[in-house]
C-alpha cells in the first residue's frame, strides 16, 4: 500500500493547465537526476537524499543513554530544532510532558530555542539536574542563540553538579570541524555525534539531529527511516510524470509561482500543526532567494476555517492550497443527545469525529475550487512512523526540486547568514566589526522618520 496520494484535477487555472504540467517532464526529470549525482558524489547539501540509508548505530547507542534521563533539555534553533518538534508532535501522544512517567515510558522533553530568559528559567524550574540531559545542537557550531542558551544550561549544570557532573549530562551535535562545540567537546570530553557535512540544517531531521531525541522518546526511527527510503524508491526518476505525486506537486507550485506566490499548506490533524513549521522553514529558506520563491503559509484545520478561509476564498487569488489530511486510528462515535433542546443536533449522533474533520477537510476544499482558487487535496495513509518517514522524504524532495526548476540553490541561506554575522557584530564578536559598522548606518536609515503613538 502506498504512503499518501494527491488529487490535484482542481489545481489548474487560466494561466496553468494540464499541458503546461505535462510540459514539465524533461526538466523534473534532469532536476532528478541532478539530485542524485549530487548525493552521490556527497556534494553539499545533497546529502539528506542518503539520511535513509545510513548507519545510525552511534545515535541509538547514545538515545538508549538518553531513554534512562528524567528529561531532556535540547538547545538549538531552527533546522536544529523544528524537524525534532515535527517528529514528536506527529508520533508521541498530546501534552506529552504532562503524562505520568510510568505511562509516558519515555523522558520529558524540553526545547530552548528562542532566546528568552523567561523561557530558559522556566524550563531550568522544572527539571532536576541530576536526572536530566542537554542536547545542544549546532550545525554551524556557532548560532548565537543556540550559544546563548547552551552558556546558561551549561552554568547552571556545572554549578549544580560540578564541571563532571555536567560534562556526563551534555551531549553536543555538531559538525566534525566547524564552530566552537567541536572543541568544547575536545576539552571537556562529553558526549557527542557528527553532523554529517553534507546535510543542511533544514534538511537534517532524518540525521542524529531528529533521531536521537526521537529514538529517546521511543519513537521507532527504524520504522520513520525505512518509510522514507520507501518513498525516495516510489519518486526515483524513471517512471512517467503523471505516476509521481513529488513531480506532480514541484511541477504546479513552479507553474502557480508567478501569479501565485503563497503556497498554503492547511493540515486537518494537530499532530500535524509542527509538520507546518518543519515545511515553513524548508520551503521559505530553500527557495526564497534572487527575489524567487513562494510564501510557505501553515494553516491548521478546521481552526483555521474559522479564521483564514473568508481570505482564501474571497481574498486576492495569489495562493496555491494544498489540504492534507490522515486517516485517524483514534476515533470519538458522538453520542445521542438526550436533552430536547439538543434535537437539531441529531445528525451528529452516532458519526465519528475522524469522520467530521475529513468532512471539513472536503468542505474547505471544495469552497476554494469553487471560488476559482488552485487546490490539491494530499491523503496521508495514516500517521504513524512509516508515513511520516514518507512524507518527509516526499516534501523534501518536492522542495529541492522546485528549487531547480526556479533556478535558485536550494541548500544554501545567504538571508539567513546576514542576519547571523548582524547579530554578531552588534554583540561585539571579534572579526565581525564591519558588520556592526553596517548595521549602525542601515539602522540609522530605518530611524531617519519616526512617529509615536
Ligand atoms: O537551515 C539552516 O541552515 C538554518 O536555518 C539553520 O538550521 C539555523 O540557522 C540554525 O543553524 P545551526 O544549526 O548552525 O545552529
Amino acid at each position: 500500500m502506498g504512503i499518501l496520494s494527491l488529487a490535484y484535477g482542481a489545481a489548474f487555472t487560466d494561466d496553468v493547465t494540464f499541458a503546461g504540467l505535462e510540459g514539465l517532464a524533461p526538466a523534473l526529470k534532469e532536476g532528478d537526476a541532478w539530485l542524485r549525482a549530487g548525493a552521490a558524489e556527497g556534494k553539499e547539501g545533497f546529502g539528506w537524499m542518503n539520511l535513509p540509508r545510513r548507519g545510525t548505530d552511534d545515535v541509538q547507542a547514545l538515545a538508549r543513554w538518553l531513554a534512562t534521563r528524567e528529561s531532556i533539555v535540547q538547545v538549538g534553533i531552527g533546522g536544529s530544532a523544528l524537524g525534532n518538534l515535527m517528529l514528536h508532535g506527529a508520533l508521541l501522544p498530546p501534552y506529552w510532558n504532562e503524562i505520568p512517567k510510568a505511562k509516558r515510558g519515555g523522558p520529558r522533553f524540553f526545547m530552548a530555542d528562542n532566546v528568552d530568559p523567561a523561557d530558559g528559567r522556566a524550563v531550568w524550574d522544572l527539571i532536576d539536574p541530576e536526572n536530566t540531559a542537554v542536547v545542544v545542537v549546532s550545525k554551524s557550531g556557532s548560532t548565537a542563540e543556540t550559544a546563548a542558551n547552551f552558556l546558561f544550561f551549561w552554568e547552571k549544570l556545572r554549578d549544580a553538579l560540578g564541571s563532571a557532573g555536567a560534562r556526563e549530562r551534555v551531549v553536543v551535535v555538531t559538525d566534525k570541524e566547524k564552530g566552537i562545540l567541536r572543541p568544547f567537546v575536545e576539552e571537556t570530553g562529553c558526549k557527542s555525534l557528527v553532523l554529517p557535512a553534507d546535510v543542511g540544517g533544514r534538511f537534517s531531521v532524518l540525521s542524529c539531529v531528529g533521531l536521537l531525541s526521537a529514538w529517546a522518546l521511543g519513537i521507532d526511527c527504524g520504522a520513520l527511516l525505512a518509510g522514507a527510503a520507501e518513498m525516495d524508491d516510489r519518486i526515483a526518476g524513471a517512471g512517467s510524470l503523471l505516476d509521481n505525486a513529488a513531480w506532480v506537486m514541484a511541477g504546479l507550485n513552479f507553474l502557480h509561482i508567478n501569479k501565485r506566490n503563497v503556497t498554503v499548506l492547511m493540515s486537518y490533524a494537530d499532530a500535524l500543526e509542527r509538520f507546518g513549521e518543519w515545511f515553513a522553514q524548508l520551503w521559505g529558506e530553500s527557495l526564497g532567494k534572487d527575489g524567487k520563491g513562494s510564501t510557505p503559509v501553515r494553516a491548521l484545520g478546521t481552526i483555521d476555517q474559522h479564521s483564514q478561509i473568508q481570505l482564501y476564498t474571497s481574498g486576492p487569488d495569489d495562493k496555491l492550497y494544498t489540504i492534507l489530511t490522515v486517516e485517524g486510528k483514534k476515533d470519538i462515535v458522538l453520542p445521542a443527545a438526550q436533552e430536547k433542546s439538543f434535537e437539531k443536533l441529531a445528525y451528529l449522533h452516532g458519526k465519528s469525529m475522524n469522520g467530521l474533520r475529513n468532512f471539513e477537510a472536503e468542505a474547505t476544499a471544495a469552497a476554494l475550487s469553487k471560488a476559482g482558487r488552485p487546490v490539491m487535496s494530499m491523503s496521508l495513509g495514516a500517521l504513524d512512523a512509516r508515513h511520516l518517514g514518507g512524507l518527509i522524504q516526499f516534501f523534501e524532495y518536492v522542495t529541492a526540486l522546485t528549487g531547480f526548476l526556479l533556478k535558485v540553490n536550494p541548500f544554501d541561506q545567504p538571508g539567513v547568514e546576514r542576519g547571523k554575522d548582524y547579530t554578531y557584530g552588534l554583540m561585539g564578536r571579534d572579526g565581525f566589526a564591519e558588520q556592526a559598522r553596517e548595521v549602525e548606518a542601515l539602522s540609522a536609515k530605518i530611524g531617519e522618520r519616526s512617529v509615536a503613538a
